[in-house]
């Protein structure tokens, strides 16, 4: 199967990995306006499909991103639409949790990763893999433990994070990060 995504042919996988979802082309708006003209290092986190990696790097030459999920089919689903819109020397695919994966600390972290509580289940999400769509109590487990990594030091200093939470971007900087997670515990 084939849907399009910020203006591009992505090869999807209904029932095993997520199919992105017009919403999370604001994210990927969001975040070009962030990229200016110098080199940048890029997190998707919980990349599904590759969309949003792929959508950044085929915008943005100058940037270098580093793509991670927990799924394999994901992983390679990933991999397999960065080789065919020509920027797997610039989007890497790595299995792991969160920023584990990643080799350096990098300049920009985006997300969509699962925040719906598994309790209130959404029948528009019945095709799509359950841990893509719901994490357990309130959901926010992973954006809570994201923020973590980030303010370990995954994140630069003078870095950014952009997190999409209920079809909206979600941005703070380094320096903002507490911030941020009040900000989804207020929305939750
Ligand atoms: C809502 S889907 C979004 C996929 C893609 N980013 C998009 O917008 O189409 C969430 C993705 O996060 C992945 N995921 C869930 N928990 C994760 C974790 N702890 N670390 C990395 N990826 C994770 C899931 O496997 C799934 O592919």
């Amino acid at each position: 199967m084939k849907t399009i995504f910020c203006q591009l042919k992505l090869e999807t996988a209904p029932g095993r990995v997520f199919t992105p979802q017009p919403a999370t082309e604001r994210l990927v708006d969001a975040a070009l306006e962030r990229i200016d003209g110098v080199p940048m290092r890029i997190a998707d986190v919980g990349t599904g499909s590759g969309a949003i990696a792929v959508a950044l790097a085929v915008n943005k030459p100058n940037v270098e991103i580093w793509a991670t999920d927990t799924n394999a089919d994901a992983v390679e689903l990933a991999r397999s639409n960065a080789e065919r819109l020509g920027v797997s020397d610039r989007v890497h695919v790595l299995r792991g949790n969160l920023l584990d994966p990643l080799p350096e600390p990098v300049d920009l972290v985006v997300a969509n990763l699962p925040y719906l509580p598994e309790s209130k289940h959404d029948s528009a999400y019945d095709d799509e893999p359950d841990d893509a769509v719901y994490a357990p109590g309130d959901g926010l487990g992973p954006y809570r433990r994201l923020l973590d990594a980030c303010r370990e030091g995954k994140l630069e200093t003078g870095g950014a994070i952009l997190l999409q939470y209920r079809g909206e971007p979600m941005a703070a900087d380094c320096w903002q990060l507490e911030d941020l997670r009040a900000e989804l515990e207020n929305a939750a």
